[in-house]
């Protein structure tokens, strides 16, 4: 089969196409056909480096949608079930930028109905990742919420949940994304950032640090995406980072909202695998709105 690889660290170029096995799912493995699957800042990580894996032959691709074809031992699903999942850490020899990927069951979840496979495969990673950091936060209804990166795939996810449990959210995003950011839900809006103290919590998905944790009410609460580099504990506010982990159970949760029309799928274009340098190329200029997909 043909899989987006990395075997040298570096920029888009890196990304090659690579003719390898098909792999094989084990006990409580399915192994999916894959439809689509989004291109996310950790791919552009993993390819520079950041995570390690040097000499190795490195998979891409976190979030796939596709149909199930093969299953392994006690694995709960049929041949031929549409469905999402996480393909996490770089561990695991190969992503989901591939004509086929093995998960492990419980990373799985049928398939939204309301959406098609492109659209499909942006949920998994940016959606269990705002699920978990709201989760971590553990607000409650009526608290108030700032989200930075509101325009982004985390940040744009967070908003729509925060908005659904009833949370009072401002997004914090580039002047130009006012429009879409109150369009996901959020009731109030910054460019420039708030007086200090202002709010319950803050979803830091833009890593802006130090300068959002000010805007936190003191004994207030700030998660941030990068663990380990989240600010330390002052005032009384409570720091820490999600570290997204699979949840079929969770990823199910949020198709539900996908087809209730809670959680919008946002494609900026989709891409043919074969074009995956191009499509890295492309999130690296900056100012993507939507995901770019790729599509074996
Ligand atoms: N820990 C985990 O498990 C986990 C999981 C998923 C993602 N992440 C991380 O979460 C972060 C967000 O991911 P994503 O996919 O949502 O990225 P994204 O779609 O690129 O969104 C980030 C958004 O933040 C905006 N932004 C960045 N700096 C800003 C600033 N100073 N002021 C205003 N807006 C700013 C960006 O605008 P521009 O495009 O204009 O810069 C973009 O709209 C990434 O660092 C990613 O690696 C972590």
């Amino acid at each position: 089969m043909r899989a987006a690889v990395v075997r040298a660290f570096g920029g888009p170029d890196a990304v090659e196409i690579a003719e390898v096995p098909v792999p094989e799912p084990g006990a409580r493995q399915v192994r999916i056909k894959v439809a689509a699957g989004a291109l996310n800042p950790v791919d552009a990580g993993v390819r520079a480096g950041f995570f390690g894996g040097a000499g190795k032959t490195l998979g891409l691709g976190w979030d796939v949608a596709g149909t199930v074809d093969a299953v392994g031992v006690a694995a709960a699903w049929q041949v031929g079930d549409p469905v999402v999942a996480l393909v996490p850490g770089v561990a695991d020899p190969l992503g989901a930028h591939a004509e086929y990927v093995v998960v492990a069951t419980d990373a799985v979840a049928k398939a939204p109905a309301a959406v098609d496979a492109v659209h499909a495969g942006t949920l998994p990673l940016n959606g269990l990742t705002a699920l978990q950091a709201l989760d971590l936060l553990d607000l409650a209804p009526g608290a108030s919420l700032l989200v930075t990166g509101a325009a982004g795939a985390v940040g744009g996810f967070a908003v729509q949940l925060a908005a659904h449990r009833g949370l009072e959210v401002t997004g914090h995003a580039r002047a130009g994304d006012e429009e879409l950011v109150r369009s996901l839900g959020a009731a109030r809006f910054t460019a420039d950032g708030l007086a200090p103290g202002s709010v319950d919590a803050v979803l830091d998905a833009a890593v802006l640090g130090e300068a959002a944790l000010e805007w936190v009410r003191d004994g207030g609460a700030y998660v941030g995406v990068r663990p380990g580099a989240q600010p330390g504990p002052v005032r009384g506010v409570r720091t820490g980072a999600v570290e997204v982990a699979a949840d079929g159970a969770g990823l199910a949760e949020l198709v539900r909202l996908v087809d209730e029309g809670v959680l919008t799928l946002r494609v900026a274009e989709a891409y043919a695998l074969e074009k995956a340098a191009e499509a890295h190329a492309r999130l690296a200029e900056g100012g993507v709105r939507g995901r770019l997909v790729l599509v074996p």
